[in-house]
């Protein structure tokens, strides 16, 4: 089997956990780089470089990978705030296995051992370290109000989808897509238009997971949430249509998530809005016909 493990950054890998980390359940988070859980403080130790330029001064040590948070309020035409968007390469996707491939190879914590072997990894190296932080997190229970499934392949992905909306719903996916290969991770953008909202009465979002193969963490809270696509123009020209959410109640979330310290703010006090980055699936029901 020819696998790569290539994908996987921690930048990218950190942002996954903090877009996961909502709710009260007191689900753990844990970070590759030094075991402990990620609060406001931590962030920086997952810092990868090649951050310039922070715009205010509460950003500053802030990790750049933290540039995608914003309020309801900055969602308008003329908008310039930094924004973090990882490299647009597909040659650094990890491969989608067709199911048959995929359901061949057990997924769980329980079979990690054999799982390092067949990868050939080293017990002690980043890449077990991300496998098992990965079958971790895809054997937890969701959390209240949440459904959750770890996608191994597209059509396993699908079938969470049809059974979430309803098996007569049609749905499509929304991406934030990079207009041209991005060269820059983090810079100024000007919203280029008024952020178009998307009807989504529920969402499904599908999160890259650190792994050998694509993996995906999809995941659907019940609670007020809004969904934007907006056009976003870089200082340096890059053209980037971004998929971006609204979380209305932050009421019950944890008050370290890294949000608020980013946005100044606390569980309940305003809303948390996030980009999506370039690599995760954002799925939504069409109105029926
Ligand atoms: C990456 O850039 C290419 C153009 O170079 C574009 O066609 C593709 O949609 C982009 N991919 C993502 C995920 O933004
Ligand atoms: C964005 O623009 C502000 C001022 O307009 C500047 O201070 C800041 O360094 C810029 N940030 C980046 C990442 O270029």
């Amino acid at each position: 089997m020819r696998l790569s493990f290539v994908s996987w950054s921690l930048v990218s890998y950190a942002l996954l956990v903090l877009l996961n980390a909502q709710g009260s359940s007191g689900r753990k988070i844990i970070t590759l780089g030094n075991g402990k859980d990620i609060k406001k403080e931590d962030s920086i130790d997952l810092h990868q470089g090649g951050d310039d330029g922070r715009s205010s001064s509460h950003m500053d040590h802030m990790d750049p990978a933290l540039n995608v948070f914003f309020t309801p309020k900055d969602l308008k035409r003329g908008k310039k705030m930094p924004i973090y968007f990882s490299k647009n390469s597909s040659s650094t996707s990890p491969r989608l296995l067709a199911r048959e491939e995929a359901d061949s190879i057990p997924f769980s914590i329980s079979n990690l051992p054999y799982l390092l072997q067949l990868f050939s990894f080293p017990q002690d190296s980043t890449q077990a370290k991300a496998i098992e932080y990965t079958l971790t997190q895809c054997d937890l229970q969701p959390i209240k109000g949440e459904a959750k499934f770890c996608a191994t392949s597209l059509e396993s992905m699908l079938d969470f989808v049809a059974a979430l909306f309803g098996q007569n719903t049609q749905f499509k996916v929304l991406t934030t897509t990079q207009l041209k290969d991005s060269t820059t991770l983090l810079q100024n953008y000007t919203f280029s238009e008024a952020p178009k909202e998307i009807w989504a009465p529920k969402m499904i979002a599908c999160h890259t997971m650190p792994y050998p193969y694509a993996v995906f963490y999809c995941h659907s809270q019940e609670s007020e949430n809004r969904l934007y696509q907006v056009l976003l123009a870089g200082e340096n020209g890059e053209k980037v249509e971004a998929a971006a959410v609204c979380h209305f109640d932050t009421s019950q979330w944890d008050p370290d998530h890294v949000a608020f310290s980013v946005l100044g703010t606390q569980p309940g006090s305003s809303p948390v809005c996030h980009f999506f980055p370039s690599d995760n699936l954002v799925w939504v029901p069409l109105p029926a016909q």
